[in-house]
């Protein structure tokens, strides 16, 4: 039984996570979508909303290939992954420009827990450019974001917009 933590904002979740899960399923049997808590940022989601909008999606695309689970946790995201008895840490990587920083993590988290491995992993070039804070920025300046999120993420982002 491997079982992987796909950590991160997820604020929104793109396309370009669902493929990395989707991936992450070939190589895992369970994948546990961890949304960071992080008291610092403020985002557009509520980690509640995030939490529920990443369930519906993930229903939608989930061909049963591997388990999926979504959580959320503070603190250091290898203390969560050894609470949760995982084998590794999955991270999408889109261009060497996210090399630099995801290896300094990957390192520090290898540092802090060594029994922790961390996988990088390749999106579909199509979502190579897909960001959550670049969905936010077309999104809050009236931009389409026809295929770069599920179609629900969408409608979320409206609806919240439009209750203030
Ligand atoms: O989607 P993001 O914002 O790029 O995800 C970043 C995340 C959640 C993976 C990173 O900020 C994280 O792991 N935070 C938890 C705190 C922690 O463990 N910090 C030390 C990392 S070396």
């Amino acid at each position: 039984m491997r079982r992987a933590i796909y950590p991160g904002s997820f604020d929104p979740v793109t396309n370009g996570h669902l493929d990395i899960i989707e991936r992450g399923c070939k190589l895992f049997d369970e994948i546990i979508i961890a949304i960071l808590i992080n008291p610092e940022k403020r985002p557009f989601f509520t980690i509640e909303e995030r939490r529920e909008i990443l369930k519906e999606v993930l229903q939608e695309i989930n061909r049963s290939t591997c388990g999926l689970r979504v959580d959320d946790f503070e603190g250091l995201l290898v203390h969560y992954a050894v609470a949760q008895e995982a084998d590794a840490i999955v991270r999408g990587i889109r261009a060497i420009s996210d090399y630099e920083y995801e290896l300094q993590m990957a390192l520090m988290n290898r540092r802090l827990e060594p029994t922790i491995e961390t996988v990088f992993m390749m999106p579909a070039e199509k979502y190579s450019y897909v960001s959550s804070r670049l969905v936010k920025e077309v999104f809050q300046l009236g931009g389409e974001l026809n295929g770069l999120v599920p179609s629900l993420v969408e409608e979320r982002m409206k609806q919240k917009m439009a209750s203030g």
